[in-house]
C-alpha cells in the first residue's frame, strides 16, 4: 500500500518512522517532510492545506491511505476532499475538526454531553467580556477562539492582567474570546483513537509547554515529553475515558459529525477528578515522538483500523519501555532565531543505545544538516525504565554539535528525581 503522510515536524516523522517498520508499507510520501523525513519518505512540495491539490496528487501517485499530522489541514476540510475523492483518510472530517478549531464548540459539546471542563463564557464584544473578568475577578483565563498556535491562552493571575490578554485580542482582530476558570493540577495528555465509535486508548504521555527549565519561559508547541506519564495513572485514564471522551464521541456521532482519528485530550488532574482544559485533532507533537515508538510496527494497522471503521477488533500492545524525548529548539525559540547553522554528530548521536533523531526543522544542504526551523530536532530513548531513557536522550545531546541551539536540561522532572 502506498501512502501518504501530510506534515513537516518531528510528529510526522515519527509517523513515517514508525509507519514504514510496517511491511505492508509501499511507497512512503510525506508532504512537505523535512530532511530526516527524507530518509524515510520520498518528500513533496505539496500545498497541504489545498484539498484539491492533496487529493489530486493521491490519485495521481496511485496512494492508497493518507495520514494528516497537522491541524491546519484537517480544519482546512482536507480529510473531506479526500475521502470524496474516495481515498482512505486517518484525521477527522473538518466538522468534527472543530473541536480544535473553535474552543466555543468544544465548550458546546462538553455542556451537551455533561464532560467535565472549566466553567466558561464567550464573548464577541469587548466591552462585556471585560465587564465578566471585573465580575469574576483573578486568577482567570483568557483564550482567543480559533487556532492560535499555542498563543492564544492567558493564564492571568490579575484581573489588569487579564483586562491586557482581553484588550491585545481583540485589538489583534480576534472576533470572540472564551474566558475560563483557572483549573489547578497536573497536566496530562491522553490520546485516543477512534473509528466513530470504537475507542482504544493510547499510551499516556506529558509534554514541557514552557521554553525553559522549571516550567519558566514562555510558552512553547512542546520542549520535550514523556510516556508514560506516571501521574494519568490507569484509574484516571479509565475516568477520563468515561467521563469526557466516550460522551465527547457520542454527542459528535449523534449529530451526524462522528470523529474519527487521535483525539488528544488536554487534561487537568484536579481534585475532584479530571477535567478537560482542550482538545486537539491530531497526535501531539513532541508527544507523538514518545507514543510512536513505544507502538513501532503497530502503528500503521491502528491508523488503518480508524480508517477503515475496525478499531472495535483491535489489541493494542505498546512496548512496556518508557520513552523520553528532549526538543532541541534554535536559540530564540519561540521568538525569532536565525535558520541555515550547520548541525554536526547526528550520526554519532543517533548511534547511542535507545536513540532515535526525529527531525521537526531540518533541511540538507549539500551534505550537511541545517537547521530550518524553531524546534529543529527532537531526541527520543526508549530504556527499561524512564530515568534511563533520559540519561540516554541527553547522552545523545551531548553529541550533537549546533552552537546555536538549546534544549531544556530538566525533561521528565515531575516523574524523575533530578539529574
Ligand atoms: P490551550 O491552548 O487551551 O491548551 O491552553 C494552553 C495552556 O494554557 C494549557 O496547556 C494550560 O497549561 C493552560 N490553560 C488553559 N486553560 C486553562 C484553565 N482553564 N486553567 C488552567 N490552565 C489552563
Ligand atoms: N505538544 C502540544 C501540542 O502538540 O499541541
Amino acid at each position: 500500500m502506498d501512502i501518504l503522510i501530510l506534515g513537516g515536524g518531528g510528529r510526522e516523522h515519527a509517523l513515517a518512522w514508525a509507519i514504514r517498520q510496517d511491511p505492508r508499507c509501499g511507497r512512503l510520501w510525506c508532504a512537505p517532510g523535512n530532511a530526516g523525513i527524507a530518509a524515510v519518505a520520498t518528500c513533496t512540495p505539496l500545498d497541504i492545506e489545498d484539498g484539491a491539490a492533496v487529493a489530486g496528487f493521491a490519485v495521481a501517485n496511485h496512494v492508497g491511505f493518507v495520514v494528516i499530522g497537522p491541524e491546519a489541514p484537517l480544519a482546512a476540510g482536507v480529510s473531506d476532499a479526500l475521502r470524496a475523492a474516495g481515498i482512505l483518510t486517518f484525521g477527522p472530517s473538518r466538522a468534527a475538526a472543530a473541536l480544535e478549531a473553535s474552543k466555543g464548540f468544544t465548550k458546546a459539546i462538553c455542556a451537551a454531553s455533561g464532560a467535565p471542563t472549566a466553567a466558561w463564557a464567550r464573548f464577541t464584544e469587548l466591552g462585556a467580556a471585560a465587564a465578566h473578568i471585573r465580575a469574576t475577578g483573578a486568577p482567570i483565563v483568557v483564550k482567543a477562539d480559533g487556532l492560535a498556535a499555542g498563543k492564544g491562552v492567558v493564564v492571568a493571575e490579575t484581573e489588569a492582567e487579564a483586562l491586557g490578554a482581553l484588550a491585545a485580542m481583540f485589538g489583534a482582530g480576534h472576533g470572540a474570546v472564551v474566558i475560563e476558570e483557572k483549573l489547578s493540577g497536573e497536566e496530562v495528555s491522553l490520546f485516543a483513537l477512534t473509528d466513530g465509535e470504537a475507542v482504544v486508548l493510547l499510551p499516556s504521555a506529558q509534554d514541557h509547554k514552557r521554553a525553559f527549565d522549571g516550567d519558566t519561559g514562555p510558552n512553547t508547541g512542546g520542549m520535550g515529553a514523556y510516556s508514560p506519564a506516571p501521574a494519568l495513572t490507569d484509574a484516571l485514564a479509565t475516568r477520563a475515558l468515561d467521563e469526557i471522551i466516550r460522551p465527547t464521541l457520542a454527542e459528535m456521532a449523534r449529530r451526524g459529525t462522528p470523529y474519527q482519528g487521535v483525539l488528544y485530550a488536554g487534561l487537568m488532574l484536579t481534585e475532584t477528578g479530571p477535567k478537560l482544559i482542550e482538545y486537539n485533532a491530531r497526535f501531539g507533537d513532541p508527544e507523538a515522538q514518545v507514543i510512536l515508538p513505544r507502538l513501532g510496527a503497530q502503528t500503521l494497522d491502528a491508523l488503518l483500523a480508524c480508517a477503515e471503521g475496525r478499531l472495535g477488533d483491535l489489541r493494542l500492545t505498546p512496548s512496556p519501555e518508557p520513552a523520553l524525548t528532549v526538543v532541541l529548539a534554535a536559540r530564540g525559540y519561540p521568538g525569532t532565531y536565525a535558520r541555515g547553522e550547520p548541525i554536526g554528530g547526528l550520526a554519532a548521536a543517533a548511534a547511542c543505545p535507545g536513540v532515535t533523531i526525529f527531525h521537526a526543522g531540518t533541511r540538507a544542504r549539500g551534505s550537511a544538516m541545517v537547521s530550518h526551523g524553531g524546534r529543529v530536532l527532537s531526541v527520543t530513548a526508549t530504556a527499561p525504565s524512564l530515568a534511563e531513557a533520559r540519561t540516554r536522550a541527553y547522552a545523545a545531546i551531548d553529541r550533537i554539535d549546533w552552537p546555536g541551539g538549546f534544549c531544556r536540561q530538566d525533561i521528565g522532572w515531575r516523574a524523575l528525581p533530578p539529574r
